[in-house]
């Protein structure tokens, strides 16, 4: 059984589909605890299922390079007490930078969820870039996190096409319907081996 250790920042729907599909027992991928930067509305989905949260607050820590130890002890604080199993950081909506201390601790066994074709549109505007660009289309991404903004290897994508004069609350709001289900079935396929991290040939 793969442990899940999910970061977030805002509403949790990513983190609330993968609740909902690791209520079933054929689900080969537990979440084990979620972690914010903030009060986060979404953790209220992980104290709804009786999951373990954590928040840490970058403006708790003097650099960016110990805010990512205190989350990297936090995670494994939370996951050690379930058992021996490999940890699988899923990055569902944090909108901060992972810093490579916290890349390093982890990798490969860390992935994003993006709301765009990567490489277009990294950042934290990804719909509204899209749109500003004229793009006719665009989509989600779910990635293993690097040291980089949105660079790391591509696990799966899925593509949604831009409605003319579409509004970026409507745009983003298309996306997140497929990226929940993407992510719920990336995530399975890492945990029943489909995609080994350690092996890129695998990934896509
Ligand atoms: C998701 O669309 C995710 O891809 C995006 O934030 C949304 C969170 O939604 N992440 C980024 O833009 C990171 N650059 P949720 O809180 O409802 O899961």
């Amino acid at each position: 059984m793969l442990k899940l250790a999910v970061l977030i920042s805002g509403g949790g729907s990513n983190l609330e589909a993968l609740l909902a599909a690791a209520a079933d027992p054929a689900y080969p991928a537990r979440v084990v605890c979620v972690g914010s930067d903030t009060d986060a509305p979404g953790l209220a989905h992980a104290h709804a299922a009786g999951v373990p949260t954590f928040i840490v607050r970058p403006a708790d820590a003097e650099t960016r390079a110990d805010w990512g130890r205190a989350l990297a002890e936090e995670i494994r604080r939370h996951s050690e007490a379930v058992d021996a199993e490999p940890i699988l950081v899923v990055s569902a909506g944090l909108m901060r930078i992972l810093p490579p201390g916290f890349v390093d601790a982890f990798s490969p066994r860390l992935i994003n969820t993006h709301p765009a074709l990567l490489p277009s549109f990294p950042g934290a505007h990804a719909v509204r870039d899209a749109l500003a660009a004229g793009a006719t289309e665009t989509g989600v991404t779910v990635h293993v996190i690097d040291e980089g903004v949105d660079t790391g290897p591509v696990l799966r994508q899925a593509r949604v096409q831009v409605r003319p004069g579409e509004s970026e609350t409507d745009l983003h709001e298309r996306i997140k319907q497929l990226e929940r289900p993407l992510l719920v079935d990336t995530v399975r396929a890492i945990a029943d081996g489909t995609i080994d991290l350690t092996d890129p040939s695998t990934y896509r």
